[in-house]
């Protein structure tokens, strides 16, 4: 079936996608298939210097908010969330699709992470998903959904995941007690745990396409998956179809997971 012949099933919906770098994001699938599906975006990015490489995107997608947004950078969140009230008034998706710890202690074990790498891709990472759940809630006033992105890292050793297994394990956390905290307003929120993609955040860890090797190899449906395969899953549980679906961890990624 292809892409054009789905309904029209997110018509109407307005979403926040952050983390689109370049057209290999999984921020972009995300963004791409909420469009196909009739939803108006929202799209940041991260700096001067990724702008030339996000316009172009986000011209395709029609996005009616185009904003800078540094997680790090204090009153950029704010202002993104201002402006879309401002604009839109309302939310309904809000997707977080970033992930950051310094190359040294990506790149080392555990044990020899430093104290300001572990915080620091903590708070860009996973706390900054909280930050943006705090401010996209009283958009959501009917409801809505939100998303992060995490990896099966978090539940089980990866070699070389590193320091982003107990990151991911945070956020997968996070993302439960959201959903508690947010299920009286109708807010659903879900963790996604796609399957390697060959992105640029992916290519700051050691010995991916090993990862990408033994996904495929493992993988039961017997392919590797695709940033649009991670945004229609999105784009499902975003539709009323998935309205008693909360606090999952929601895998992509061939089924890989299931296997010892
Ligand atoms: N690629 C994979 O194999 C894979 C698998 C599972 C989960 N993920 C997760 O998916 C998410 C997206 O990564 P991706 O693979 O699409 O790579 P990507 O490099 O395309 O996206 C990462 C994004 O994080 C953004 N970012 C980093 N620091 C930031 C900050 N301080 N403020 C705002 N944005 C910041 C970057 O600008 C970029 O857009 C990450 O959370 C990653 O851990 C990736």
């Amino acid at each position: 079936m292809s892409i054009a012949t789905h309904r029209p099933v997110l018509q109407g919906q307005r979403a926040l996608v952050v983390g689109i770098a370049n057209e290999h994001s999984i921020a972009y699938g995300c963004a791409r298939a909420f469009r196909e599906l009739g939803a108006e975006l929202a799209i940041t990015y991260l700096n001067d210097r990724a702008r030339p490489h996000v316009k172009p995107l986000a011209d395709t997608l029609e996005a009616s908010v185009f904003m800078p947004l540094d997680v790090s950078t204090p009153g950029e969140l704010e202002a993104v969330f201002e402006s879309i009230g401002r604009q839109w008034e309302r939310l309904d998706i809000l997707v977080h699709s970033i992930a950051f710890a310094p190359k040294q202690d990506l790149q080392g074990g555990l044990l020899d992470c430093s104290a300001d790498g572990f915080m620091k891709a903590m708070d860009v990472s996973v706390h900054s998903f909280v930050r943006m759940a705090r401010l996209a809630a009283p958009l959501m006033s009917e409801g809505g959904t939100m998303f992060a992105m995490s990896y099966h890292g978090a539940q089980k050793v990866a070699p070389n995941y590193n320091v982003m297994g107990p990151v991911k394990a945070a956020l997968e956390a996070s993302c439960r007690y959201l959903a508690y905290e947010l299920g009286p307003r109708k807010i659903r929120v879900h963790a996604i745990s796609p399957g390697p993609l060959k992105t640029r955040a992916a290519s700051g860890l050691k010995d991916f396409d090993l990862m990408l090797n033994e996904a495929m190899q493992r993988a039961p449906l017997g392919d590797l998956v695709d940033i649009m395969d991670v945004g229609f899953t999105c784009a499902y549980l975003a539709t009323p179809f998935a309205r008693r679906v909360t606090g999952t961890t929601m895998y992509v990624d061939g089924g890989v997971n299931i296997m010892a």
